[in-house]
């Protein structure tokens, strides 16, 4: 089994580069099942999660053309031969939920497997199939799969009762083909929801209100192709941050949207980090003085994202003091506190908040990346701890993180990669 070796070689130092965001890229493909046409994706993340997306749309029907040495993906859905995403493929990843509309919408019949629970949570799909309902559209249930099934969709309001992102996305992904309009309330703001609804605008859509808590869709009779560039990664961006903030370093990102990490921003200022917003990208310093403790809740974007939390918490246990998180998005998202503890940290959880006594040192030790995050999180806090940190499972980290052991030796930590 690969792992990582890290160790602390300092303060990290000098430039890296943003991905195109995995969690757009995901929806943006599963998107293109609408179109009769060839669509180019640009700034696509050589990762595992897309290599599954890949795999799922050409078990579908679709033309891909894959060209990561460009970051280029060609996807042509004219003949889409299946309504049914393969067990296995859906097993692997829970993004696979994300053909459901595009599916629904273009065949008029979707079978995707029943996603259990994951590392994370139980992240049940009932918005979606709420979502769908509300279309028109007729739910079965059979044996650890569901279906979606309607001739034509038809407009509809829908409310959710939580801001998911994939319920708004596979919402809207259905929607742009029903026949009248569509309103959706308490949708998600994220700006993989905006960057989505810019795509589908570009091949024909007409979706107003993404980035707002209120989408309004026109149906169309049909999209068309286009090309599109995906957003930069913001939880790439934002870990990257605490990398320079964790090793008391200085390091420019480059590749960023500031607007899209503004609470990470806010959060490293408040830990007394520098945060210069230059020209040429995101400057973060930590070598100026000492950093203090803060407290961080997460929330659905604009708040401070559960995606960042178990790398912040990383960096607190860096910081002196008493720092509480509270992580109210997911239920069990605290997997990598043992392992932080592992390394000496001092972390106590008390149903949803975790509180952190930091400063004492951490150590290297071995331990276990349960979840892609968490990885990242315990990847940060060997480049900051005495002697070595192995890491197993690392293939949760690569599922998310492109060149990630390059890109941080690229700004000087020691870290390596043994199979
Ligand atoms: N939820 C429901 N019912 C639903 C859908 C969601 O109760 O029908 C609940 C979930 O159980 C969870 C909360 O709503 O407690 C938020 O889930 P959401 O649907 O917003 O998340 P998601 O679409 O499954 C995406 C990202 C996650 C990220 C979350 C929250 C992708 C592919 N995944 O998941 O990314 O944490 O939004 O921002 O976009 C990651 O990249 O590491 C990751 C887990």
């Amino acid at each position: 089994m690969a792992k990582f070796l890290v160790e602390n070689k300092g303060p990290l130092r000098g430039e890296v580069t943003i991905s195109g965001a995995k969690n757009a890229v995901l929806p943006i493909m599963a998107a293109t099942i609408l179109a009769s046409e060839e669509c180019v994706i640009q700034d696509v993340p050589d990762l595992r999660d897309v290599d599954v997306m890949c795999q799922i749309l050409e078990s579908l029907g679709v033309k891909v053309n894959a060209d990561f040495s460009n970051n280029r993906l060609s996807l042509n859905a004219a003949e889409i031969l299946y309504n049914e995403t393969p067990h296995e493929l859906a097993k692997r990843m829970r993004a696979s939920i994300l053909t459901m509309g595009p599916l629904l919408a273009r065949t008029g019949s979707a079978v995707v497997a029943l996603p259990g629970g994951c590392a994370i949570g139980a992240r049940p799909i009932d918005l979606h199939l709420k979502g769908f309902e509300a279309l028109g559209a007729e739910i079965i249930f059979s044996d650890n799969q569901v279906e979606a099934r309607a001739d034509r969709l038809k407009g509809g309001r829908i409310y959710l009762d939580y801001p998911s992102v994939g319920a708004t996305e596979n919402i809207i992904t259905a929607a742009v083909l029903a026949e009248g309009t569509t309103i959706i309330e308490n949708v998600a703001e994220e700006p993989e929801i905006v960057d989505l609804a810019n795509y589908l605008n570009k091949m024909g859509a007409k979706i107003k209100g993404a980035g707002t808590d209120t989408i309004k869709i026109e149906g169309v009779e049909r999209l068309h192709g286009t090309t599109h560039t995906v957003i930069p990664d913001r939880i790439e961006t934002g870990t990257f941050m605490v990398a320079a903030a964790i090793t008391r370093g200085d390091v420019l990102i480059k590749n960023v949207v500031p607007d899209h990490v503004r609470p990470v921003i806010a959060k490293l200022k408040e830990c007394g980090c520098t945060v210069e917003d230059t020209i040429d990208g995101l400057r973060v310093k930590a070598d100026t003085g000492r950093l203090t403790a803060t407290d961080i809740k997460t929330l659905p974007y604009p708040g401070f994202p559960t995606d960042m939390q178990s790398q912040f918490m990383a960096l607190l246990t860096t910081v002196e003091g008493k720092s509480t998180v509270i992580e109210t998005v997911f239920e069990n998202r605290y997997m990598h506190i043992t392992e932080l503890n592992r390394m000496g940290a001092d972390i106590v959880t008390d149903g949803r908040s975790a509180v952190v006594h930091g400063g004492a040192p951490l150590h290297g030790a071995s331990v276990m990346s349960t979840d892609l995050r968490a990885g990242a999180a315990l990847v940060l806090a060997g480049l900051a701890a005495s002697g070595v940190t192995e890491i197993s499972e690392i293939y949760h980290i690569e599922r998310g993180y492109t060149e990630f052991v390059e890109k941080l030796r690229g700004i000087g930590a020691d870290i390596r990669r043994e199979d």
